[in-house]
């Protein structure tokens, strides 16, 4: 299947779309770690490209280095060990110019922010993904890392990589899946070596919805004990839906995944577009059927579990938000209404559903 070269082009909106959230996540990720004076912390930028595109704007690995540049002080101050592993390259052909220009433009970086440069050990790749993902699978899982996974189309997100991940502990990763690939060629012999997906079942569902249910056929893909949990994060670009998986097994890794999501996109938190169509339902008028939005669906499963008692407590609330893949907020706002309202009681002014109340203090509130 022939892919377009990212890098021919200036990046539009989408894929800068993209690497915001790939660096938004960088920015969270790493102070988690250099904070609490982790030894050693790693970044595998799987598929780095050039380092910039035609107009200089920066590609995923000088994000990384700029992430890390931000947390320099803590970094020397923490005696922290970062590791940065950078790939590029090019099937077919001879003349690697691509990982020539990716090494051009982070020694130029490094040069310039030689406060990064004394800080990390930058390892760079030219290797086709497939030989050097096995390669690199022990060092990913001997250290807390952050895995970028920035591919053209969809044939590294196969059960051989994704699998291997899933045995991880410590990894959080972010994978780039071309999801309308799947509506068009899914079912092609080709594709199905790679990911087998129920085509039939996808295409129930709108096409716009490719990406979010792409994932939800890999959660059924996991081990019934598996502790990661799968996000997606559509992209809309032109008439084509892309997306970004997001994975990881620690709450906190999903709690701050998830806050950077619903910050890009405060309606659905999984779309850079308006993908539940929530603006139209909000403004259908008192004589239409009133359709509930994102929020107000969860919301309203939110308050007929606690009220079947299936939800007894913060710990339970905050489990289900993360399930559901949304943040504390409007579980704390359908809360405090069923309080108001005298549906629920709980013992203090608001009713803790945040990581910082149940992961970190574990402070215990019953809904009664
Ligand atoms: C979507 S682009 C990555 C863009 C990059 N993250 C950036 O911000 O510029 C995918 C890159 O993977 C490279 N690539 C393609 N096939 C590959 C393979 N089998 N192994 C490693 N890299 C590959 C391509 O040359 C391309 O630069």
């Amino acid at each position: 299947m022939a892919h377009k070269d990212l890098h021919d082009e200036p990046f539009e909106e989408s894929t800068i779309a993209k690497l915001e959230i790939f660096e938004d996540y960088a920015q969270a990720w790493i102070p988690t770690f250099v904070i609490q004076g982790v030894p050693t912390i790693c970044i595998f930028d799987f598929f780095s490209g050039t380092g910039y595109d035609k107009n200089s704007i920066a590609g995923s690995p000088i994000r990384i280095l700029e992430k890390i540049k931000e947390q320099i002080g803590h970094i020397f101050q923490k005696k922290v060990k970062v590791k940065v592993y950078l790939n590029e390259f090019e099937p077919n052909k001879k003349e690697q110019k691509k990982f020539e220009l990716l090494q051009k433009a982070c020694s130029e970086y490094l040069e310039i922010n030689k406060d990064v440069k004394r800080a990390i050990e930058i390892k760079y790749f030219n290797e086709d993904f497939e030989e050097l993902f096995p390669k690199l699978i022990e060092e990913i899982k001997r250290f807390p890392s952050l895995v970028y996974l920035d591919q053209n189309g969809i044939k590294f997100l196969s059960d051989k990589y994704l699998m291997e991940l899933e045995k991880t502990n410590q990894t959080d990763f972010l994978y780039f899946v071309s999801a309308s690939y799947f509506w068009r060629f899914g079912n092609s012999k080709e594709f199905k070596e790679h990911l087998d997906i129920d085509m039939a079942a996808a295409k129930q569902d709108p096409y716009k919805f490719i990406h979010r249910n792409i994932i939800e056929q890999l959660r059924k893909k996991l081990p019934s004990k598996t502790k990661l949990k799968l996000y997606p994060f559509s992209l809309k670009k032109g008439a084509n839906i892309h997306g970004i998986i997001f994975g990881a097994s620690h709450p906190r890794a999903v709690d701050k995944f998830l806050k950077i999501a619903w910050g890009r996109n405060p309606i659905n938190g999984d779309a850079n577009f308006d993908i539940d169509d929530d603006s139209n339902k909000r403004q259908l008028d008192m004589f239409s059927d009133k359709k509930l939005t994102k929020i107000e669906e969860f919301k309203e499963s939110l308050r007929k579990k606690v009220l079947a008692r299936e939800i007894i407590n913060n710990f339970d609330a905050l489990n289900f938000v993360y399930e559901e893949g949304h943040i504390g907020k409007p579980a704390s706002e359908c809360l405090k209404e069923m309080k108001k309202k005298g549906e629920i009681d709980y013992d203090s002014m608001s009713p803790l559903v945040t990581y910082e109340n149940v992961y970190k203090k574990h402070k215990k509130i019953d809904y009664k």
